[in-house]
């Protein structure tokens, strides 16, 4: 390997010039890359053991190369390794600083093995630990919004749609609809396991080798499920990296959609909650001001982590088979969509912990509005025999009367009703009340305090 003495490329004996400045400068992948250290040296240190089983390469090899690169990863650790920026990538430096270390028999390592096969393996095995990561965030967002639930199950709320006040409900089963998003998230980061479980390792550059190498051994060494079946697929496939990104971009959208109703519900026109100074910022010039940076940082960043993955699949549109240099991007792509979901995540729970309900505004808020009209048209369909459109027909009249005379609904005198709908008795009075609305509405999934417990319950148990 004389060649590579004056840190030449590899290819330096077929190619003789040295590549254009700007493009040594921005085609390497080194600064990205190194991210992949461990997980490259732990499946070259697999991938030689394999070599050694077969019989491809003798013992001596196989412990010196597995001695190099295990110096070579405490020499990363340590920060004393000499990373080289003109080597283009990890796999390239780590592959000539063992040919410093242990000379001519490093050359073994790369026997039956390509760069194309080798970096999936490392980001295939990097990203297993990425989803644990997630996984792990999102447990504890799921957590923090349950305690948040269990302190406001009998917190009354107005339940929106078009932002306009629909129906009354809990505040905790309000929460309880984004356990279900971030539990569905989780999910989604758990099923992508199943295709990243599949080893590329063994398949080389694109037709697999004339080696006869073990890929079911370096499959099980590795914890993969099972090699890959085609070696031209193999080294062609990003449905992984567009798997993982798409799971960033629907969590982030749950972490955008919450935000924005915190942002919402914290403004000055709802005050529905207050966010305490650990998680506000202030104005330059308005000494009054207490913004909610933090959860608008969570809603923009959502636009970034959405750019990801549409960087990624434009790369991938067209791109005929097998390996080419614009795959090279996966990797910078998914590191910050794991980055920025992570942070994201952690800043969330900073949120979970730091803001207080309202929940005398928020009953006041839910007794304006009309919250119970339904709760009257469904009463007359049950105690009047109505067909539910008459039901409906005489409520907006009685609405109307409410709302031309400034009157909420549990300020109606039967008299007034009965002027309207002769059938009802002072009974129906019964329905105006907010916490009678919430505790009827028993259907599975629907919001009464005894759903809402046991729906808690459950969610301990089993997210
Ligand atoms: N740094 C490259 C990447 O990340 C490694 C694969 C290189 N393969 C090749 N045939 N040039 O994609």
């Amino acid at each position: 390997m004389s060649k590579n003495k004056n840190n030449q490329p590899i290819w330096s004996a077929r190619i003789n010039k040295v590549s254009s400045n700007l493009f040594k400068k921005v085609g390497g992948s080194l600064s990205i890359d190194k991210r992949l250290f461990s997980e490259d040296i732990e499946a070259s240190i697999i991938h030689v053991e394999m070599l050694f089983k077969q019989k491809i390469i003798n013992f001596k090899i196989k412990n010196k190369i597995v001695w190099g690169l295990n110096r070579i990863k405490n020499e990363i650790i340590k920060k004393k390794f000499p990373f080289d920026e003109k080597l283009e990538d990890i796999h390239m430096n780590i592959e000539k600083r063992l040919f410093d270390l242990i000379g001519e028999e490093a050359g073994y390592i790369h026997t039956a093995r390509s760069r194309n096969d080798q970096v999936i393996t490392d980001f295939k095995i990097w990203l297993k630990k990425a989803n644990n990561i997630i996984t792990k965030n999102l447990d504890i967002t799921i957590n923090n919004i349950l305690k948040n639930a269990n302190k406001n199950i009998e917190t009354i709320m107005p339940g929106f749609t078009h932002l306009k006040n629909a129906q009354p409900v809990s505040f905790a089963h309000y929460l309880l609809a984004y356990v279900e998003m971030f539990s569905r998230d989780k999910k989604r980061f758990i099923n992508n396991l199943e295709n990243i479980n599949e080893n590329p390792l063994g398949v080389a550059a694109l037709t697999g080798t004339s080696f006869k190498i073990d890929r079911f051994y370096t499959t099980k060494k590795l914890k993969f499920k099972k090699p890959t079946k085609n070696s031209i697929d193999t080294v062609s496939d990003r449905d992984f990296v567009i798997d993982f990104l798409y799971s960033c971009s629907a969590c982030a959208i749950h972490i955008s959609r919450i935000a924005e109703e915190f942002i919402i519900w914290n403004s000055d026109a709802f005050k529905l909650i207050n966010l305490n100074d650990k998680i506000v910022t202030g104005s330059s010039i308005m000494p009054q001001k207490k913004n909610p940076d933090p959860l608008e940082y969570l809603r923009g960043k959502t636009g970034v982590i959405f750019g990801n993955l549409f960087s990624m699949l434009t790369i991938l549109k067209g791109l005929p088979l097998s390996y080419f240099k614009d795959l090279q991007d996966d990797k910078e792509i998914v590191f910050k969509s794991f980055d920025q979901l992570k942070n994201s995540l952690i800043i969330l729970n900073d949120i979970l912990k730091n803001f207080s309900v309202d929940k005398k505004r928020m009953l006041e808020l839910a007794e304006n509005g009309f919250l119970t009209a339904t709760d009257l048209a469904d009463y007359m369909v049950k105690e009047l025999n109505y067909p539910f459109r008459k039901a409906y027909l005489q409520t907006a009249k009685i609405i109307n009367f409410a709302e031309k005379n400034k009157k909420k609904l549990t300020e109606l005198k039967i008299d007034e009703i009965n002027k309207i709908e002769p059938k009802l008795t002072a009974e129906v009075l019964k329905i105006f009340d907010l916490k009678h609305s919430i505790n009827s509405k028993t259907s599975y999934g629907g919001t009464s305090f005894e759903n809402i417990k046991k729906m808690i319950r459950s969610y301990k148990k089993n997210h």
